[in-house]
């Protein structure tokens, strides 16, 4: 039985394809410039699909994905555990949640500020723990701009490497979480499938990206 798996579409995917390739897997048509967003491997036993990362868990709660990467980052957002089983801290894309603003500018916490992000309920939840008024501007992508034009007073993203926000003038006022990429298995696959999903979970625990 070949296993269905989604990958979130970006640094994650590049990662599990050159591991999987590096374990003895072959996939003839992928490259990592292809528009082609399924691979089958050379021995039909994996079948890859490339996904945005917000709708992996949809592809596995709704059965049409076996198994998910993603990051926790996301599952945690979007509560998307709840119909999954996670199945192994992959240890790949480890990064923080932040608060970052413009470097140097003082942000005064004491009044209502806002906040744009990717990440409006994590977000919310951080600075009602603060007891910190907030009006969250829910983005999709290029976070760092909002408070270098005025849309936002700061910003909650995840750093990785950090060079977004050096490369955009802005740091760090706060970490607050730290995530990796999780696998994810729908509860029915996990049955069915239970000695193929233990191959792959064995093979990427192999592989020393911890
Ligand atoms: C993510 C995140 C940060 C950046 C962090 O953005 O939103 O902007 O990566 O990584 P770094 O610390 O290594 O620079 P992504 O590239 O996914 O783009 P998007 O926010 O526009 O979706
Ligand atoms: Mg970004």
């Amino acid at each position: 039985m070949s296993i269905h798996i989604a990958l979130a579409k970006g640094r994650i995917h590049k990662v599990v394809m050159k591991y999987l390739m590096e374990s003895g897997y072959e996939f003839p048509s992928y490259s990592e410039d292809s528009r082609k967003l399924i691979f089958e491997d050379a021995g039909h036993t994996l079948k890859l699909t490339l996904v945005k990362s917000p709708d992996v868990a949809v592809y596995v709660e709704r059965g049409a994905a076996d198994i998910g990467i993603v990051g926790e980052d996301v599952l945690i957002e979007d509560n998307a555990g709840a119909n999954v089983y996670e199945v192994l801290d992959i240890g790949i894309g480890r990064c923080n949640m932040a608060v970052a603003g413009v470097k140097g500018k003082k942000v005064d916490m004491s009044r209502r500020i806002t906040v744009g992000t990717k990440y409006p309920r994590i977000a919310r939840k951080y600075f009602e723990e603060n007891h910190h008024s907030v009006d969250i501007i829910k983005l999709n992508g290029s976070v760092e701009l909002a408070p270098l034009v005025g849309l936002s007073d700061v910003i909650v993203d995840i750093v990785e490497t950090g060079n977004t926000l050096r490369a955009n003038g802005l740091e760090v006022l706060d970490y607050f979480m730290d995530f990796s990429a999780r696998m994810i298995c729908n509860p029915v696959s996990f049955k069915m499938k239970y000695d193929e999903i233990h191959t792959l979970i064995d093979v990427i625990k192999k592989k020393e990206i911890r």
